[in-house]
């Protein structure tokens, strides 16, 4: 891995209307940091009291390194706080779930309707025998009912497993045996682009090789009903339709497990991330309502699926804690049309918007006429996550979505995390490249492999100092995996991404440390090159990884799509490689560059590198379960 490193920081500020700030729940960041530093457990503590608790916590925190406890011997059920209190207090008939099917049907549940679907379905669970500490993986399509089994399994303590619904039949397997899942919830069929996916076929594909399935609920959606087998599959709504309404909520200790989700390691198997009740119920609670700035009114849309920790924290735990309006679209952005997704937030009246810069990169492609097709004045807040969100992209999301209205906030985090860590507040200058600074409630530094700061304009490894409350508790059945995560550099917790700060203490997340290619001797971060890419006119996306090489080490091929419309015409590789050179030096420009017409991701959005250096250099490219297409 690398040593630090020089960069070179491009400065350029937007500041938001000053209203945004007058506004917003945290109208000072620098007042509400320092506050949280000087009584870190006592602003942990003040959160906590905002949320439904059956017996009160003895400690904040108990730090052992590495393995912290959070709001130690408190009491509480998850449900309790983004249901119960809002029914009981005034959000009875306000709209918890909004979501829209990709033919345009439309479905409501109030936050009594949810309550009552969770109810019914966390009853329907315990008659297939399913209780607290049992595993249930939910492998579904983007329907309420997805939500709604998330929350019926947290409501009687049974911890569960989301997979994503576009992963196939081995990555499923694999992800059930490790957590040793007893019941799997599926669906006939999810909707994608006009065409069915077939999720009951693979889950029973994949079930006969997971012994600890006992039981499969089957949602069916298509007319007629597919004929279910009678031993082990159990109809959805034969099984809501015979459950008792009333369920209260199980009884869970502050660190008993709240689910398990999976991440892709950048090598091995993927990791059962294990979050616990207490912690991440705090921790996505304040960061929804603070970073996004959510008020009483507004209509929020977070993209993401549930099956990843995006859709875990900012659909489900943490907006439904705060109490808002949740909305959520089955299919994809540029389905039945690019205008799809404005479409959308023109009819149901968006206000804040939370997606991932690959969405918007791909938007930009299809061009400005989409957007300007609709209303979008609703628009408040934006968001993005995932990946770096390159200047370029900031700026047409900034101008074309949010109309020069709206701050954007860029919130770095991961799996592991389960919150937001650094973000620019909402009201705080933003710096397009900069995902900002770290939120009230976490020490972020950028540090050389030693854990000594690195001074500003200079690269290093990005670290968390601290425990938080949503944080990882351990890697499920392999806790050295866990540990290995605080002892890479000493007393910190290692994110595995790069990152340089500037004078103003804004952090600029470079990529995976694993993204880093050593050129001659100088190292240098995809996300640089790409964004460099990124920003000539004519390119759409860029990957870029690194290609051994006899005098250099390595030398960098990209690959690029381009917009619409334009063409790998004429001199468009020399123009790019002197764009580059413009902005990073020659020590960047790419020797080789491909077109293509699109770049392998994940189902998540990220751009697999891995797989377009495998193909490049003719290797295995290891575990691809989590390769689009
Ligand atoms: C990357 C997603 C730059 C980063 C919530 C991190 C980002 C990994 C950002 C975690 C951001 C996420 N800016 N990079 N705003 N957000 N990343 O576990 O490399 O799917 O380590 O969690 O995504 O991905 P994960």
């Amino acid at each position: 891995m690398a040593e630090s490193f020089a960069v070179k920081l491009e400065e350029k500020r937007y500041l938001p209307d000053p209203q945004c700030r007058t506004n917003a729940w945290v109208p000072d960041y620098s007042q509400a940091y320092g506050e949280f530093m000087r009584d870190p457990e006592g602003f942990w503590e003040n959160v906590a009291r905002e949320l439904v608790w059956f017996e009160p916590w003895d400690r904040v925190r108990e730090w052992n390194y590495p393995y912290a406890k959070w709001f130690v011997n408190g009491k509480l059920n998850i449900t309790a706080s983004c249901l119960d209190r809002h029914v009981a207090a005034g959000r009875k008939e306000k709209p918890a779930i909004v979501w829209h099917g990709e033919s345009g049907e439309k479905r409501i549940l109030t936050y009594e309707a949810l309550q009552r679907e969770v109810m019914r379905f966390a009853n329907g669970l315990k008659s297939l025998g399913v209780g607290k500490g049992d595993r249930v993986c939910i492998y579904m399509p983007l329907v309420p009912e997805q939500i709604v089994a998330m929350l019926a399994c947290a409501r009687i303590g049974a911890v569960h497993s989301v997979v994503f619904g576009g992963f196939g039949p081995d990555a499923l397997a694999m992800r059930i045996n490790d957590a040793g899942a007893k019941v799997l919830v599926t669906a006939d069929v999810g909707y994608r682009r006009g065409k069915t996916v077939p999720l009951r076929e693979i889950a029973n594909e994949a079930i006969r090789h997971t012994p600890s399935v006992e039981r499969v609920v089957v949602l069916r959606r298509e007319s007629p009903g597919a004929g279910l087998d009678p031993a082990r599959e159990v109809d959805y709504a034969a099984l809501t339709g015979e459950a008792a309404p009333d369920c209260p909520p199980e009884v869970m200790d502050s660190e008993d497990p709240l689910f398990i989700l999976y991440t892709s390691g950048s090598t091995g198997a993927p990791k059962g991330i294990v979050h616990t009740c207490g912690g991440y119920m705090v921790g996505t609670y304040y960061t929804a309502r603070h970073d996004f700035d959510i008020k009483e009114t507004d209509v929020f849309w977070c993209t993401a699926d549930p099956g990843w920790i995006t859709g875990h924290s900012y659909i489900v735990y943490g907006p439904l804690a705060v109490g808002t309006t949740v909305v959520i679209a089955e299919g994809t952005p540029d389905y039945p049309d690019p205008g799809a997704y404005w479409r959308l937030v023109q009819d149901l009246g968006v206000t804040i918007f939370y997606t991932a810069p690959t969405a918007i990169r791909m938007f930009m492609r299809y061009g400005d006429e989409w957007p300007a097709k609709y209303d979008l004045s609703t628009l408040r807040v934006l968001g993005s996550v995932g990946e770096p969100l390159n200047p370029e992209a900031f700026e047409w999301y900034y101008r074309t979505i949010g109309g020069e209205r709206c701050p954007i906030v860029d919130t770095w985090w991961q799996t592991e995390t389960g919150m937001h860590m650094i973000t620019t507040m909402v009201g705080e200058p933003m710096k397009p490249g900069f995902a900002g600074k770290p939120i009230p409630g976490a020490v972020v530094d950028v540090v050389d492999r030693t854990g000594k700061p690195v001074p500003p304009g200079t690269g290093g490894f990005l670290v968390i100092r601290e425990p938080w409350p949503a944080m990882l508790r351990t890697v499920h059945g392999n806790d050295e995996r866990y540990c290995a995560y605080w002892k890479t550099i000493p007393g910190c917790y290692t994110t595995g991404d790069l990152a340089v700060k500037d004078e103003d203490g804004y952090i600029m997340v470079l990529g995976r440390a694993d993204d880093l290619i050593v050129v001659a001797g100088h190292n240098i971060g995809t996300a640089e090159v790409e964004s460099a890419l990124v920003s000539h006119d004519a390119v759409a996306e860029a990957a870029v990884i690194g290609k051994p090489d006899p005098l250099k080490g390595n030398v960098i091929k990209a690959f690029v799509t381009l917009r619409v419309g334009v063409s790998p015409g004429d001199g468009l590789t020399d123009d790019l490689a002197r764009h580059v050179r413009k902005s990073l030096g020659p020590v960047a420009v790419p020797a080789e560059i491909e077109f293509m017409d699109r770049l392998p991701k994940t189902r998540s959005g990220k751009i697999m590198r891995r797989v377009l250096k495998a193909r490049e250099l003719g290797m295995d490219p290891g575990d691809i379960s989590t390769l689009e297409e």
